[in-house]
């Protein structure tokens, strides 16, 4: 057996942008009190470098002070103050920044950037950064379905420009409609799968996520920890290299996937029965659901009325859900997850086998920070060859990614 052991990490929380360089773009709308704390979740929590650039607009709406604390950085805002940046600052912004986006982005920005208009510093660098910017647009209702914004809209998004549609809501004029800027955690996932290479374009991938649930009568069940936070993570990481992503998820509390189909179940039948439908048409399965293994089959539709005896339950085996699909695996990538306390990689290694998994992801949930209700998980890897890899704690967002990778370079033949 050979088990590959790396190096120590640092624990971080998430760091999807991290080594990342980001130009945010501040302009003139409303929505820019929201700013600040994107651009704490990009830099502090997230780990991207990011340099602020604020129009004169924005700059009579809020100070750069705030913006300049969470970057780290002093806040552009002029093409011709020498106190700022020397050299030929767009071009140099322009070049230096892996992706820009403009956040909120006013009708003016939009209209400007679509009709190439560069007349101040922000609109220079857009100007220079072409398909590297996204706009997260927000504005009035009117403005937005103006036609003329909805052929710059068009225009930008024909030309390959990311772009964040606007929310329906209440907006600041009182009024309800759309154009609220959307919510942060949408901006943050287009602005990752815009600097993704979309390895998994044009494929199907399925996951799997959360806990089910067998009743025993109407108020009462079965059931176990798992959130479904893994699951939804994985969904996004898959959504961002470019797949198709649907998911299959238990009960769970915890805010909807961004980029993925949601099919909500909630018993391990209801499961199965969705994934199996589902495996059909998927280049990959990512098993990440806490799949009940009893059910209990005598459920009625009354409460069990308690009395002075101990109650004994007769439980049933639900149906082994990989078991069910692997006769049509076929060039199917499969992915398991299992969760053991004893003899940890045997066991594993032994599910892999008989389920057809190309490879299985162990926890333990007696280690610190694994397994269930945690924003981190701490896994070992193991592949058909045998090989184990041991990762270090890491958030599931980390960890979600270097599963998809596994998943692409299984799928790409790499
Ligand atoms: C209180 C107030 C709120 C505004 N909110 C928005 C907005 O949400 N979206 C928008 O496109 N313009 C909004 N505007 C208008 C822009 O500030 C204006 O079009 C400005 O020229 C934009 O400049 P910039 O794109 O260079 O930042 C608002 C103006 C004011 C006074």
């Amino acid at each position: 057996m050979t088990v590959k052991k790396k190096a120590p990490k640092k624990r971080n929380n998430g760091l999807k942008f991290k080594g990342q360089k980001i130009l945010l773009g501040i302009t003139g709308g409303i929505a820019i009190y929201k700013s600040a704390a994107l651009l704490r979740e990009l830099t502090i929590e997230h780990g991207a470098d990011v340099q602020v650039i604020m129009t004169d607009s924005a700059l009579k709406f809020m100070s750069p002070l705030i913006f300049e604390t969470f970057s780290g950085k002093p806040v552009w805002t002029s093409m011709f103050s020498d106190k700022e940046m020397v050299g030929v600052r767009h071009v140099e912004i322009s070049k230096w920044a892996d992706a820009v986006l403009i956040s909120p982005a006013t009708a003016n920005i939009i209209g400007k950037a679509a009709n190439g208009i560069a007349d101040d510093l922000l609109s220079t660098v857009i100007s220079g950064a072409g398909t590297k910017t996204i706009f997260a647009a927000a504005m009035e209702t009117g403005m937005y379905e103006n036609p003329i914004m909805q052929q710059n809209i068009k225009r930008l998004k024909d030309a390959g420009f990311g772009f964040v549609d606007p929310e329906s809501g209440p907006l600041a004029s009182g009024e309800s409609g759309v154009g609220r800027l959307a919510e942060s955690r949408v901006i943050v996932h287009s602005l990752l799968t815009h600097l993704k290479t979309g390895r998994l374009k044009g494929k199907k991938i399925l996951v799997s996520a959360g806990p089910t649930r067998e009743w025993i009568d109407p108020v009462r069940f079965i059931s176990n920890p798992s959130t479904g936070r893994m699951g939804f993570s994985l969904a996004e990481a898959a959504s961002a290299e470019g797949a198709d992503v649907i998911v299959i998820s238990g009960p769970t509390e915890v805010a909807s996937p961004v980029g993925a189909e949601l099919i909500k179940v909630s018993t391990a039948e209801e499961m199965k029965n969705a994934i199996v439908e589902k495996f059909a048409e998927s280049d990959a399965l990512v098993m990440s659901a806490a799949v009940g293994d009893y059910t209990y089959p005598e459920a009625g539709s009354e409460k069990l009325k308690k009395n002075g005896s101990d109650l004994t339950l007769n439980l049933k085996r639900t149906d082994d859900i990989l078991s069910a699909i692997s006769g049509d695996k076929g060039d199917k990538i499969i992915v398991g997850f299992s969760v053991e306390t004893e003899n940890i990689i045997e066991n594993s290694k032994l599910k892999l086998h008989e389920k057809s998994m190309d490879f299985i992801v162990v926890n333990n949930p007696k280690e610190n920070g694994a397994a269930f209700g945690h924003d981190t998980n701490k896994v070992s890897i193991i592949d058909r060859k045998g090989s184990v890899e041991e990762l270090e704690l890491m958030s599931k967002g980390e960890l979600s990614t270097l599963i998809i990778d596994r998943v692409s370079n299984l799928l790409n033949g790499s």
